[in-house]
């Protein structure tokens, strides 16, 4: 299985260059923008971009980037109020890394469902070679009016080799892998709701982990 959660470009991107030249991670559905934050101060070459249909939980941490370095700010990291519906198209192309960690809303029915349109915006965003990684946690008790209100199927294994990744696929993905994750990997990832909701017992932890095509020139 690919290395989840751990910013998995190494390599350098042909479309960048310093500091950016590690390559260009876009967040969506970034919250209060956690993930992207404390992954920039990781890597420092890298450049993160957060991106929420919601500007207030953006509000905090895009005034915190702008500090003095010693203070907390960030040169790599900009924050954009957006859907993944209408993503500007200013991101053709460019992302090396996109992740969307655990969505709600529209954003997780897009994702668990293979929602045609809202997967070519996600491969839109998209350069050569770029890996997507999409982790969902629900609890098919407490989330049950959501899941419904969506139209969920349940996140099973087949249901995810079966019927999602074809619809990845079709979108223009390849490499796909998913399937349920174990309990232990919820302290790896980077995120305010990770932290929320890691005590629940009944929340299983899914992913989906997919790349673009590498062009050979
Ligand atoms: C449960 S929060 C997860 C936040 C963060 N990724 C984390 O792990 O802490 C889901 C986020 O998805 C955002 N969202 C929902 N639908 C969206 C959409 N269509 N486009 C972009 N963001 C969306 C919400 O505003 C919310 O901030």
């Amino acid at each position: 299985m690919a290395e989840l959660f751990d910013n998995l470009i190494d390599r350098t991107s042909s479309s960048l260059s310093h500091p950016t030249g590690e390559g260009i991670v876009i967040d969506i559905g970034t919250g209060d923008g956690l993930f992207v934050y404390q992954s920039a101060r990781q890597n420092p070459n890298k450049f993160y971009i957060g991106i929420d249909a919601n500007p207030r939980p953006l509000e905090k941490v895009s005034e915190k980037i702008h500090r003095n370095p010693a203070k907390g700010g960030l040169p790599n990291v900009l924050f954009i109020q957006a859907a993944l519906e209408d993503l500007p198209s200013e991101l053709d192309g460019v992302a090396d890394e996109v992740h969307v960690h655990f969505p709600w809303g529209s954003l997780l029915q897009a994702v668990a469902t293979g929602d045609e349109k809202a997967l070519r915006s996600l491969r839109r965003i998209c350069a050569a070679g770029a890996v997507l990684e999409i982790i969902i946690g629900l609890d098919p008790e407490r989330d049950r009016s959501e899941i419904e209100r969506l139209g969920l199927q349940p996140l099973t294994s087949a249901y995810i080799e079966e019927e999602l990744i074809p619809r990845y696929a079709a979108a223009g993905f390849e490499k796909l892998e998913g399937g349920v994750l174990a309990q232990t990997e919820w302290s790896k990832i980077k995120s305010s709701w990770a932290k929320r909701l890691k005590g629940s017992a009944g929340r299983t932890l899914v992913y989906i982990i997919a790349q673009v095509p590498v062009v050979h020139t």
